[in-house]
């Protein structure tokens, strides 16, 4: 698939999807945003984890200004990149941003649509459109006051200035930094650790974090009530009592500090 504007990767349990335009530093254009919404298409109707990366230098530097420069104001209320980054953020499974360089613009929007966000030291993300004559229409004066509150993103969006890696996970925008090569490793092992979870329990924990604060507590009630009513709790939560009832059944052993993978 090498040209396609997104190389996509399909497993069992995720989906990994990159960023593919590195001669116009992976700038988003229509055909990106197409297959973005193909990849939705495909796990809307099979959930799975979603990895989205660009390459070490760029994650993406915002939407393609190339085509930007020529829209006009019909286009900004077909609201074509908010569209597209909405659906990705309303996937039912967690998608995770693993953003190494650039995470300019829309770049830096597509990563806030993410539920999880990671980074390389050579991170640098922010909103520079209003350089530009435009506003960060995808999401950004939104969900960022969401992420890292409002006094910090006003700071973002009204300066246009960049952040850098530590700024960021300072900021809460991103919750690790790890060396480019060693990053999409870690945004597997979250997939990892996410799959080894309930998938249901999962998707219900996703929809009520990112539900509105009016529908709380209500959405939680309902939530685990589907839950607590599926057999997969039920198995779960008997595996852990046998186990620990073989233990205890066992020859004493050292006493371990703290909870250890089995016990999760
Ligand atoms: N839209 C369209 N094309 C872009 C682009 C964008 N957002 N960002 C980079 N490109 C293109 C450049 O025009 C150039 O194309 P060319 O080779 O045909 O001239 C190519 O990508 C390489 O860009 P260049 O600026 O030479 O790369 P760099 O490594 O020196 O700098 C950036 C990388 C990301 C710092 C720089 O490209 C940049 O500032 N991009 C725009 C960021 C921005 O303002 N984004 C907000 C958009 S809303």
């Amino acid at each position: 698939m090498t040209g396609a504007p997104l190389l996509v990767e399909s497993r069992a349990d995720r989906v990994m999807a990159t960023l593919n335009r590195p001669e116009k530093r992976n700038a988003i254009d229509q055909e990106m945003i197409d297959a973005l919404h193909a990849l939705c298409s495909e796990l809307e109707t099979e959930p799975r984890t979603l990895i989205i990366t660009g390459d070490d230098e760029v994650f993406a530097a915002g939407a393609d200004i190339a085509q930007l420069r020529d829209r006009r104001a019909p286009d900004a209320r077909r609201a074509i990149n908010a569209t597209a980054f909405i659906r990705i953020a309303e996937l039912p499974m967690p998608v995770i941003a693993a953003i190494s360089g650039y995470a300019l613009g829309g770049g830096a929007e597509l990563a806030y649509a993410a539920d999880l966000r990671i980074g390389s030291p050579t991170l640098k993300i922010g909103n520079p459109e209003t350089g530009l004559g435009i506003i960060a229409a995808a999401g950004a004066t939104w969900r960022l006051p969401e992420i890292i509150g409002h006094a910090r993103a006003s700071d973002l969006l009204l300066t246009g200035r960049i952040l850098d890696a530590d700024d960021a996970l300072a900021w809460g925008l991103i919750s690790s930094i790890h060396p480019a090569d060693e990053l999409l490793d870690a945004a597997h092992a979250m997939a990892d650790r996410i799959a080894a979870n309930d998938p249901l329990a999962t998707r219900h924990t996703k929809r009520a974090l990112r539900a509105p604060r009016h529908e709380h507590p209500d959405i939680e009630r309902e939530l685990q009530a589907e839950l607590f009513e599926s057999d997969e709790k039920h198995r779960r939560m008997t595996e852990f009592l046998e186990r620990r009832a073989r233990r205890a059944g066992s020859p004493p052993r050292a006493a371990s500090p703290s909870p250890t993978e089995e016990d999760r």
